[in-house]
């Protein structure tokens, strides 16, 4: 299990002609990934899912709070002694091109990180040759297909599945997939989604799923736990299902009214929710980060930051001081009366 507490990153300014000041990437986020969880990260571009995926693989410092690995804090942990930890965490990142090096065949890209962990094993060349064709099979890949080929004579599908078989050499509890299927091929998406809800069953690995797309963490957090982020704060959490049905924060409403709709098929929920403006991420608001857009704040709502809590009633935790169940998901056109 690791445990994600009070996690904050703050990033100096660029600087550049507006001068930036620096940005507040992560404020504070709890997450907990249990063993062989479905764990979803919801939020616009740029409200810190990737710093926070990055940290948990060892690539980002964080600057507060703690992460947690079995039991093991690795804030008391030099830097180096947290390596081993950070192995049993692997990325999938969006572009599984860049991630691949293009001079070096499946095979050989396989074989380094196989040849490693044969060594921590004590196991030998045919566990290797062995392991290296069972993980192909796993992620839905011929070998003898594969094995010869080089990166760029594979379609973004199979990279990613090869990028996928490549972090599972190294037994990892947890995968962080960050928008891992947004440069894919929209005919292929459904396939490599459907292989990472698949391998938690299959080897027993927690998927930590980080998408803008709401419709994509439904379906691979189907049954899992989903965490909605806004500006480097969870303003809610909980099942991915009754989020997804009954959101309580504005927020969260927001991002799901957002989903279009199938024109002439289904109509907006009833209750679909707009935000009042864009967000300015220069303003910093006193109390709820979200007032400035959210069509239901009140004068409390300006005071403090409201805490992520349970409210009247709702399953889900939220951080807002209003919270309200509202349908806002698309529903089906109601047909012609009989
Ligand atoms: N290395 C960096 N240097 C400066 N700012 C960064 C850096 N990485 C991320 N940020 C900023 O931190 C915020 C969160 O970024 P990120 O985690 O990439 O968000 P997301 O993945 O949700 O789009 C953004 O405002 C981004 O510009
Ligand atoms: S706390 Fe107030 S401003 Fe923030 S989301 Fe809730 S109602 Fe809106
Ligand atoms: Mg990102």
């Amino acid at each position: 299990m690791i445990e994600v507490r009070e996690l904050t990153r703050t990033f100096a300014g660029r600087g550049g002609m507006l001068g930036r000041s620096s940005v507040q990437a992560l404020r504070g986020v709890d997450v907990t990934i249990p063993d062989r969880g479905a764990v979803s990260l919801i939020g616009e571009s740029g409200c810190g899912k990737t710093t926070l995926g990055r940290i948990l693989c060892g690539f980002e410092q964080f600057d507060g709070g703690d992460v947690i690995v079995d039991g093991q804090s690795l804030r008391e942990l030099k830097p180096q002694d947290r390596v081993p930890y950070f192995r049993r965490v692997q990325l999938i990142h969006q572009d599984p091109y860049s991630a691949l090096n293009p001079t070096r065949t499946i095979g050989q890209i396989l074989a380094d990180p196989l040849a490693l962990r044969a060594r921590q094993l004590d196991a030998d060349g045919g566990w290797q040759d062995a392991r290296r064709a069972e993980l192909l099979g796993l992620v839905g890949l011929d070998p003898d297909y594969v094995l010869p080929r080089y990166p760029h004579m594979l379609s973004g599908g199979m990279r990613q599945r090869v990028v996928i078989a490549r972090a599972l050499t190294v037994d990892p509890e947890v995968l962080v997939a960050d928008e891992a299927v947004s440069m894919i091929d929209v005919s292929l998406r459904l396939g490599i989604l459907q292989l990472l809800r698949d391998l938690r069953d299959k080897v027993g690995v927690s998927v930590l799923f980080i998408t803008h797309d709401v419709a994509t963490a439904r379906y691979v957090g189907q049954g899992g736990e989903l965490y909605v982020i806004y500006r480097g704060m969870v303003i809610e959490q909980g099942s991915t299902d009754t989020i997804i049905q009954r959101p309580a924060h504005p927020y969260t409403q927001s991002l799901l009214s957002a989903i279009p709709v199938l024109r002439g098929i289904e109509e907006p929920g009833p209750d679909r929710v707009v935000p009042t403006g864009p967000l300015d991420e220069r303003v910093v608001p006193p109390g709820c980060l979200f007032e400035p857009r959210c069509p239901f704040a009140a004068d409390d709502c300006r005071a403090a930051v409201p805490a992520l809590s349970r409210r009247s009633g709702t399953e889900q935790l939220h951080a807002c001081l209003h919270p309200a169940q509202r349908s806002v998901v698309a529903v089906p056109v109601a047909g012609p009366a009989a």
